[in-house]
């Protein structure tokens, strides 16, 4: 699949820019800065002018340190994201929300997709630390409990992370950069901090179409690297984790 960058229409790229703006301007002071620093070096090919064309986006990245993008034409299967994952490539949609579905969204569009998950995979720890999950995923297929310990640490890490790198709380989870809502949510409301900690991450169970009330706090990107090494050498154990909540 290819991303067919004729069929955007001029509202689609007045969207982006919206979006894009709009978000730019909310993350000011809560948003982690090795994330904030690598959608600057980003900005040649990701910026608020236009959607990205990902054929340039994938040129400018694969130079740098061999991840791309692969174009999926929603969810995927597991077994496809971990392989995909493992061999440096990052799954992405290609539509993006309409003016009306600003801040409402069933599915991940690319704005969620690009602009909350791609700037990280230029950081080099954290992309070692994606590489390295989706390896572990790609390893243990056929091991529910294996891939239920890894959706939660992606949950709470990838999606919902926050870091506290220089002192002071901020988020790098795309789930949050990517939606204006999420991000003042965290910083507005009454929400529980944990310490990043793997063996209390891979026991929380989550509902994902809840608004999250509990996250947890890294202090630095080798934190996760550290975490999917660790996971390896539970898994080698035996894996033992709370069971997911069924509804
Ligand atoms: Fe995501």
């Amino acid at each position: 699949m290819k991303q067919q960058y004729h069929k955007y229409t001029p509202e689609d790229q007045e969207v982006w820019n919206i979006l894009f703006e709009r978000q730019i301007q909310n993350l000011q002071g809560k948003c982690d800065v090795h994330y904030l620093r690598c959608l600057e070096s980003f900005a040649p090919v990701l910026n608020a002018e236009h959607i990205p064309a990902f054929e340039k986006v994938n040129e400018f990245m694969y130079s740098r340190n061999g991840w791309e993008i692969h174009v999926v034409p929603g969810l995927i299967s597991v077994e496809e994201f971990f392989s995909l994952l493992s061999e440096k490539k990052w799954c992405s949609s290609t539509w993006l929300r309409t003016k009306a579905q600003l801040d409402y969204l069933e599915e991940p569009d690319m704005f969620h997709d690009i602009f909350g998950h791609l700037p990280l995979l230029l950081d080099d720890v954290f992309a070692s630390f994606m590489e390295h999950f989706g390896k572990i995923g790609a390893n243990h297929l056929n091991e529910p409990i294996v891939l239920t310990a890894l959706q939660r640490l992606y949950w709470f890490t990838v999606e919902f992370g926050l870091s506290a790198i220089q002192g002071q709380e901020q988020i790098y989870g795309a789930g949050i950069i990517s939606s204006f809502g999420e991000t003042n949510h965290v910083f507005e409301n009454k929400i529980t901090k944990h310490p990043f900690d793997l063996d209390q991450v891979i026991n929380h169970a989550f509902v994902n179409n809840e608004i999250q009330m509990e996250y947890y706090v890294i202090q630095e990107f080798s934190d996760l690297y550290n975490a999917v090494e660790r996971l390896e050498a539970l898994i080698s154990e035996g894996l033992d984790i709370t069971p997911a909540i069924v509804r």
